[in-house]
This record gives C-alpha cells, structure tokens and sequence, in this order.
C-alpha cells in the first residue's frame, strides 16, 4: 500500500469512515513547507460534529503515524502530514520493485467481466482515420480494465447488414468473377459498390433485394459470397491489427442479430412498447427529450438500433458484464441514448451498465475527410507512412542502431497511437506528422526516447534494470533532490493514475502521467550526476533509473505502445 492508502486507513479507524472516501479527500498543499498531504477537516465537521481545527487537532494527536510520515501537524482546519524524505522514497521505489512490470496493477476488478465494443468496422469498406480513435481508445481501455484483474471481452461488431449486401452480390454477379476479387481485394469489393450505385436501373435493384432476401434466409449461394465477402475484408483489416498488436475476443457484428432481433421486437410488443408511426414501429421517447427510437421499418425489417438491442441482450446473457463499453463517435450520442433507454424501459435495470464512451472527429492537417471530395487517409497507409518517417529519423539521428526495422515500427505506430490518445477523447484531433513525430514536446517519441535513455544509463553502468530496482544498498539521502523528489512523487501516483483512466474511461490520464513521470525523469537526469564515485548513492541513482524504466514502459503499454531499449 502507499503512503497515502496507509494514513487513510488510519484515519478512518479513527473518524469510522471508508478509507476510500478519505483517500479521496487528500489534498496537496500548495507549498512544501506546508506539508506533503492535507487533509481538510471541513467535511467532517458535518459527520462529527465538531468545528474542523478541533477535529484537526484532535486526529493529529490520536493517530499512529504509517513509517513515511514524519509528522502530522494541525494547522486551521487542515490536517497536514510531512513525509519523511528518505523512508518514503524507500517505500515508493520498494513498492516497484515488488511488483515491477505490474506496479499499478489490481485485482480490484477480479470476477467481473467488461465487454468492449471497439473499432467495429463495415464490411466491403476500406478502414480509413475515422476508425483510429475508436480502436486505440478501445485497446487502451482493453488493457487498462485487464490491468486492474477485469476480464475484458473485446468486441469487434461488424457492420455487416443492409441491402448493400444484395447490391453487392448482384454487381459481383453480373461484372465480376471469384479471380478479380481476390485479386483485387478490398478495392474491387469498393469499385463493384459504387459502379452499381452508379449504372443500376431498376431490374439490378430488384435483383439486389432478391440477393438481400436470400442473405436473410440462410440460402446457401449468397451465404458462401456474404462470407466471402467479409473475409476479404478482415484480411485486409488484419494488417492493420497486426501492426498495433490487436485481437478481438469476437467478431460478431450486426449479421450475427439477424435471428435474434426478431424476440425483442415480440418482447418489446409484449410489453406495449411498440406503436406505429408513419407505417414502421417505434419506442415514443417524448418523455425523455428525444425523438421517437425506430425498430422496424415500413418492410418490416429490423435498423441499427434494433440489432444493438438484441446485441446488449445477447452480451448480457452471454458474459453477464459488469459493464458493456461501447468505443463510438459523438455523432451517434443519440442512438445511445435512445437505445439505452429503450432497454431501461424494458425493465432491464442492467440498461445503466451499457455505457456509450465517445470521442470526437480526426481530421488530418487541417483538411476534415470527405470520401466525395476523395481526400481520404486510410488507416494502413497513415500506419505505414508513420513507419517509413520514423525510420527516416531513425537513419539520421542513430544510423548505427541495431534491427533498426523493429524500432521504426514501435516509433512508427506508437507516435500515431500517442496522438491520438493523449487529449481527453472528446476533443476533435486534427493529426500532423511534425508533431506526432516530434522528439521533442509531448509526443510518443519523446517518451520512448526518455525510457531508451534510462535503459541506456543502466546499460552503461553495467546493471540490470531488475539488479538496480531490487538493490538494497542504497543511500537514499542520495535523492533528497527537488528533482528526485518529484519523480518519486509521479511514480508513487501512478496507480491512482491508472484508476482514475478506467473510472472515467479516459487513457488520457496514465499517458499524461507517464509524460510528466518522463519530463520530471529528464530533469533529474540533466541536473545530476547518476553514476559517481559513491556506491550506495550510485546505488540509489539507479534504483529511480530503473523504476522509471519499469513505469513509463507500462504507462505507454497501457496505451498500446512499445518501448524499444534503445533508438
Ligand atoms: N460500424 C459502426 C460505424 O462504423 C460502429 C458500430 C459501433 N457499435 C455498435 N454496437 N453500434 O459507425
């Protein structure tokens, strides 16, 4: 446990609180002669009943200080603890050490399970920087929620239903054959698609509902080039996932519903939910500020939201989740809503746990995508013009630098994860390469630059990062430095850091941490000397070296990012 975890633990034997909610309560005053931690005594008048110096005074004299506090001083209505310089860095570094690689991690989520629906692609279209948001911060929070002992589901929910499908089949049918589209791929699925928008007449659109209906009903010929379909396309997507290191837990989008819709719409009947309107079927929602949520259209055929709700059932039956994510633009802040809400209204009261997580638009130098204007950036080729340009770099800055390949990827595909994920997600991101590839400023690149540099100092004194963290002869007055001290304060941070990403669902906050852990590191680095003629102070130098290493490689991690050693 940390220091603060100790002390409110305490505390709340005393007060008979949650230490939780005392924890929660800490302060940092705004000085250092003012103490480490603070706690304010003011909420607790109401709960004690006692003015709040009285409680301060009062607390300062019963409580038994944890071995990192020096002293708990009552001043006002404050509470305010000084830490002890050298036996806290000991339990910060010490608290690394035990857990290495996992220092932050918890089993605060064992036996739950979160379902994340993530990336989500459509079939028959080319993946392109409107998917990116939804697939860093999905994986991120894969891993975050995993980190702290959830089981995640991951869950890519294709888009693959709608009378395209059938246009497609017929287009295929009538211009094109098995050899040209494996051949050509994805792009030959596109091309048939727009030439029949463009040249079909109605003959081609009754054939295309006839290839529709047979989808529907299992025929066995659209089944086989519906599939087929789809594999085109996930192959395609796979180089993509490859390349980040992603892998879905399942795949099964909107085709998978198209048996099961049909029992909510009976439930949803059942429970006089349903009215007509305009000839389809809706859930009235006026009650609740919004328009009335669609579920069956004028044919009878199911929508979007019909099949999400049969896909939170089925998830529910499936998984029993704790929680269900669903990664998605804003643009769809209404469909969430109102499908959410339809499932309240059903009497599901887990309908509070579907929790719509969104973001805002990627736009790339300036210029918003338009795929009618034709300025389009696919997604693999952002990735791989990431990689050819961080290999550049590479080249120029370090030509020596050995499986130079390797690094370029892990620089590559780490910057453009790094852009995307270090504002708060609802933010707009406008994407430029200087300054997603920048080693300088707050980019993926100068963190992994940082970490290749206190990999590199261990390297140069001749330890290992696990030697130098489980060292016992240290002489920890060695960092009584502004410096030192504020590493160890980050890295003592880090797992409330890592709480507060998946509280709120923002990667944001650990890659954030991770940046001002990686500054506060370099300060330190460029201010004093590591390796000196002392030993233990030696000793104790690279003891921060190492658990800065462990921290900043699991910070960026949890965002999906490597840390090569060197670059
Ligand atoms: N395929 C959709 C799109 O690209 C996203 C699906 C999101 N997930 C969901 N369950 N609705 O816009």
């Amino acid at each position: 446990m940390d220091t603060k975890a100790l002390l409110a633990k305490e505390l709340a034997g005393i007060i008979g609180m949650e230490a939780q909610e005392i924890e929660n309560m800490f302060e940092t005053p705004p000085n250092r002669e003012m103490g480490d931690i603070a706690l304010p005594c003011f909420k607790l008048a109401r709960v004690l009943r006692k003015a709040p110096p009285a409680i301060a005074a009062e607390l300062a004299q019963k409580l038994s200080l944890p071995e990192a506090v020096r002293e708990a001083r009552a001043e006002g209505g404050y509470l305010n603890f000084f830490l002890d310089g050298n036996k806290r860095v000991r339990t910060v570094l010490e608290a690394v050490a035990a857990k290495n690689e996992a220092y932050g991690s918890s089993d605060k989520g064992a036996g739950k399970t979160i379902c994340i629906d993530y990336s989500s692609i459509n079939i028959a279209k080319r993946c392109h920087i409107g998917h990116l948001s939804t697939t860093a911060i999905g994986n991120a929070l894969y891993k975050i929620y995993s980190f702290l002992g959830y089981e995640c589901v991951g869950i890519n929910h294709l888009g693959d239903w709608g009378t395209q499908f059938g246009k497609l089949i017929c287009a295929y049918k009538l211009w094109s054959n098995r050899e040209s589209i494996e051949k050509g791929g994805i792009d030959a699925l596109v091309e048939l698609y727009v030439r029949f928008n463009n040249e079909a007449d109605e003959e081609m659109e009754n054939q295309a509902r006839a290839w529709f209906k047979k989808i529907e009903d299992d025929d066995a010929e659209a089944m086989e080039i519906f599939n087929w379909f789809k594999d085109i396309t996930l192959r395609d997507v796979s180089r993509i996932y490859d390349l980040l290191g992603i892998k879905f837990d399942s795949y099964n989008g909107e085709s998978f519903y198209k048996d099961k819709w049909q029992s909510v719409v009976a439930e949803l009947k059942e429970k006089e939910l349903l009215v007509p309107s305009e000839g389809a079927q809706v859930v009235m929602l006026e009650d609740y500020n919004m328009p009335p949520c669609i579920l069956l259209k004028n044919d009878g055929a199911s929508v979007y939201a019909t099949r999400d709700i049969a896909a939170a059932m089925y998830r529910k039956k499936t998984y029993d989740f704790h929680k269900c994510l669903y990664v998605v633009a804003y643009q769809q802040n209404l469909h969430f809503r109102q499908f959410i809400k339809v499932i309240e209204l059903m009497g599901y009261d887990w309908a509070k746990d579907l929790i719509h997580v969104p973001f805002g638009m990627v736009s790339f130098e300036g210029q918003t995508l338009s795929t009618r204007k034709g300025n389009i950036v696919y997604l693999d080729e952002l990735l791989e013009r990431a990689i050819v340009k961080a290999g550049e770099i590479i080249d120029q800055k370090n030509p020596e630098l050995p499986d130079k390949e390797t690094v370029a990827r892990q620089v590559g595909v780490g910057a453009v994860l790094f852009y995307d994920l270090y504002n708060s997600r609802i933010k707009d991101v406008d994407f430029w390469w200087d300054r997603a590839l920048a080693f300088e400023g707050e980019t993926g690149p100068y963190v992994q630059y940082t970490h290749a540099r206190a990999c590199s100092v261990l390297a140069k004194s001749g330890v290992s990062a696990t030697d130098a963290l489980n060292n016992a002869d240290c002489d920890y007055s060695a960092l009584d430095n502004s410096e030192a001290q504020e590493v160890i304060a980050l890295l003592e941070g880090f797992p409330q850091a890592v709480d507060a990403a998946c509280e709120k669902n923002e990667p944001c906050v650990v890659l954030r941490h991770t940046v001002a852990l990686a500054q506060a590191f370099n300060r330190f680095y460029f201010e004093h000397r590591i390796i000196t003629e002392d030993g233990n102070a030696t000793n104790a130098n690279l003891k921060l070296c190492a658990a800065v290493k462990t921290v900043i490689k699991t910070g960026l991690s949890l965002a999906g990012i490597e840390a090569p050693n060197k670059m």
